[in-house]
């Protein structure tokens, strides 16, 4: 089945574009996007260390570039995936009257023990992040 997604974290340039270059990878047949609470970095490509993590296991995302999230991505997407529990506020406090899309944690998603996706960019575990959303992405496409 053909979905549409949309991955939400602050910046979009390290958690939700990695989110969505996983998810684009594993689901070539899904529409995927992806994109930041903040207006901090739009424009810019995903954060140099997160690019070289996810080249490292064969993920691309150099094409991307980041943009702020808004009101009109709840008729544009089936799904709004965010890594955590503040940007899914700042998320459903955009919502439209009458607008019934879900929106969940990516770690709502398959068995990791995880309530959010840590942000690599003061973690700098890059790795552990990688890992955590493919475990997620994996879940989330096989529930369909
Ligand atoms: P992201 O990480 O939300 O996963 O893209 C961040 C990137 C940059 C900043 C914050 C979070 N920043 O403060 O610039």
């Amino acid at each position: 089945m053909s979905k549409r997604i949309l991955f939400v974290c602050l910046g979009n340039i390290c958690r939700s574009p990695s989110a969505h270059a996983v998810t684009r990878a594993l689901a070539p047949d899904w529409q995927i996007d992806s994109a930041g609470t903040s207006d901090w970095h739009v424009g810019e490509p995903p954060y140099g260390p997160m690019q070289k993590a996810a080249r490292a296991r064969g993920i691309e995302m150099a094409d991307l570039r980041a943009r702020q999230f808004g009101p009109a991505d709840f008729d544009a997407f089936d799904m709004i995936v965010a890594m955590d529990a503040d940007n899914l506020a700042r998320i459903e406090a955009q919502r439209p009257a009458g607008n019934e899309t879900p929106v969940h944690l990516l770690t709502d998603f398959g068995n990791t023990g995880a309530d959010h996706v840590p942000d690599p960019y003061y973690t700098r575990d890059f790795d552990g992040c990688l890992d955590l959303i493919e475990a997620c992405a994996r879940a989330l496409i096989a529930r369909g």
